[in-house]
C-alpha cells in the first residue's frame, strides 16, 4: 500500500489548482438516474470516490462515459437495467445510498445495501427513509438491504427534518424532483453541495424554489431531461491547502477557490492569524504574524465544516495558547488526536471537545488515519514538522484528494509518495 513521505520545515509558495467538488459530484453523480437523457457533468475530480460511484451507476445499467481525454468530464444517461446497490459497492463508499431515491422515483422500486457504520460515527440512514415513507415509500430491511417499493408512486408532502442532514437533503430533493405534487423539504441541509444539485436538477428541468435556504419546495414534474453542468470548487480541499499555506509559513494562491463557500471556516483562520483574500480566480492566503490558538465548533453549513477539523486542529498544535475544538456532527471523529499527538501535540479529548495547547515545533513519526480528512490532516502536521513523517494507508487520500502530493510538492513541499 502506498505512503506519503514529508520533511516538514519548507515554506509553501506558488499556486494550486483547486478541483471539482467530490461531495457536490457525488449526488449529481447519482442524479443522472433521473433521466433517460444524458447528464453531462464537467469539472469531475479525479478520485476514487468518484470511480466507484461510476462503477454502482453502469450496474444500474446506465451509460458512463468518460468523452474528454482528460477524465474530467463524465456523460451519464440511459434507461435503468438493475435496482439494486449491491453491499460490495456500497460498503466502500457511503454516498452510494444517494442512488435510493433517484431509483425509487424513477423506477418505483429499489433495493439498496445498508451502508453500516464507519470510522467516524454510526451515520444511520433513518431520516433518508422517513422521508421516503412520507412521500408514500413502503420499505422494509431485509438480509442488510433496504427494499423500497412506491407502489401508487412518489407523492409531495412536507417533510420537515429533525437534523439538516447533507445526504438525506439530497436524497429527498431528487425524490421530489419526480414525484406527484408538491413537497416542501423543511429544516433542510444548505451546504453549497446542495445548491450545486438544486442548479443541475433545475437545468434538468425541475421545479424547485428555495435553493440556499433551510426550505426547498419543490413541484414533482412527470420526466427530466439531459443537462450539462459545471461541479462547484471544492471547498474542502479549499480549506485544506489554506490550513497547509498556514502551517508552513508561505503565501499561496488557491485557484478556483470560492470564499463565499467557506462558511465559518474564514473567521476562525482569520483568529488564527491567516489571511484569506478574495482575488481574481480564487483566494490569496498568508499567515500574518504567528499563528494564535483559536475555539472551533462543527456545525451545518454555513458553521465550521466538521469535513474541516482535522485540518484545523493540525493547525492549531502549533499555534500560541490553547483552542477547544468541539466536534457536534459525528461522534467519534477524532482518530487524528492519538497520531498528532506522536508527532508530538499536545492534544486532550474530553466527550466532543478537544483541548488543544499549541506547541514549538512538532517532530515527524510514521503515522495513520482511517479516513480520509483525518489522514490529510496528518500531511499538514507533517508540514511544519521536524524531520519525516511517513503517512500510511493513502487510499483513504486517494478517495478525495485528487494529486496531493503533487500539488503540495510544486509549491516547494518535501513531499514524495513511496509505492508499497
Ligand atoms: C455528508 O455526509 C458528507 N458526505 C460528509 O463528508 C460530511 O462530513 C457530512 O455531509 C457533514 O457535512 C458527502 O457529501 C458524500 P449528514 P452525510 O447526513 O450526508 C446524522 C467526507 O469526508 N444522520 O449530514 O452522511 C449522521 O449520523 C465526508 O467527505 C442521522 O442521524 O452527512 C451525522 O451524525 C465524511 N440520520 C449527522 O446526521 C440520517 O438519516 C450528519 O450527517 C442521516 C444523518
Amino acid at each position: 500500500m502506498d505512503k506519503i513521505r514529508i520533511r516538514g520545515g519548507k515554506p509553501l509558495f506558488g499556486e494550486i489548482v483547486i478541483g471539482g467538488a467530490k461531495n457536490a459530484a457525488l449526488p449529481l453523480m447519482a442524479a443522472g438516474l433521473l433521466t433517460d437523457e444524458r447528464l453531462v457533468l464537467t469539472n469531475v475530480p479525479r478520485l476514487d470516490d468518484i470511480r466507484n460511484m461510476r462503477q454502482l451507476l453502469a450496474n444500474h445499467g446506465i451509460a458512463v462515459d468518460l468523452p474528454g481525454n482528460d477524465g474530467r468530464i463524465l456523460s451519464l444517461g440511459g434507461p435503468i437495467g438493475n435496482t439494486e446497490a449491491p453491499y460490495d459497492i456500497v460498503r466502500k463508499m457511503r454516498a452510494s445510498f444517494l442512488v435510493l431515491g433517484p431509483l425509487l422515483a424513477r423506477m418505483g422500486e429499489a433495493r439498496v445495501s445498508l451502508p453500516g457504520g464507519c470510522a467516524i460515527g454510526a451515520r444511520p440512514v433513518d431520516l433518508h427513509l422517513k422521508g421516503l415513507e412520507q412521500m408514500g415509500a413502503v420499505i422494509r430491511i431485509e438480509g442488510g438491504y433496504v427494499i423500497a417499493t412506491a407502489p401508487g408512486g412518489l407523492r409531495g408532502t412536507t417533510i420537515v427534518m429533525p437534523f439538516p442532514s447533507v445526504g438525506a437533503t439530497e436524497n429527498l430533493l431528487m425524490a421530489a424532483s419526480l414525484a406527484q405534487g408538491q413537497t416542501v423539504l423543511a429544516n433542510a441541509a444548505r451546504e453549497p453541495e446542495i445548491s450545486d444539485l438544486t442548479d443541475c436538477l433545475i437545468a434538468m428541468g425541475a421545479r424547485i424554489t428555495g435553493r440556499g435556504t433551510d426550505k426547498l419546495t419543490i413541484e414533482g414534474v412527470s420526466s427530466l431531461h439531459g443537462a450539462t453542468h459545471p461541479i462547484i470548487s471544492d471547498r474542502i480541499e479549499t480549506g485544506t491547502y489554506a490550513c497547509a499555506a498556514a502551517i508552513s509559513g508561505g503565501e499561496v494562491f488557491l485557484r478556483g477557490g470560492r470564499g463565499d463557500h467557506l462558511g465559518a471556516l474564514i473567521r476562525s483562520l482569520g483568529e488564527a492569524g491567516v489571511e484569506v483574500s478574495e482575488r481574481e480566480g480564487g483566494l490569496a492566503v498568508k499567515r500574518l504574524n504567528g499563528l494564535h490558538g483559536a475555539d472551533v465548533m462543527t456545525e451545518p453549513y454555513p458553521g465550521f465544516p466538521t469535513d474541516m477539523q482535522a485540518q484545523f486542529m493540525a493547525l492549531m498544535s502549533v499555534a500560541s495558547g490553547a483552542s477547544m475544538v468541539t466536534e457536534k456532527i459525528f461522534e467519534s471523529r477524532f482518530m487524528h488526536v492519538p497520531e498528532l499527538n506522536r508527532m508530538g501535540a499536545n492534544i486532550t479529548v474530553h466527550g466532543e471537545s478537544a483541548i488543544v495547547r499549541g506547541v514549538a515545533q512538532l517532530s515527524g513519526a510514521p503515522v495513520m488515519a482511517t479516513d480520509l480528512r483525518a489522514s490529510v490532516s496528518l500531511i499538514i502536521a507533517g508540514l511544519a514538522a521536524r524531520g519525516d513523517t511517513i503517512v500510511n494507508r493513502v487510499y483513504h487520500l486517494d478517495r478525495g484528494f485528487e494529486a496531493v502530493e503533487q500539488k503540495l510538492a510544486a509549491c516547494g513541499a518535501d513531499i514524495e509518495r513511496l509505492p508499497g
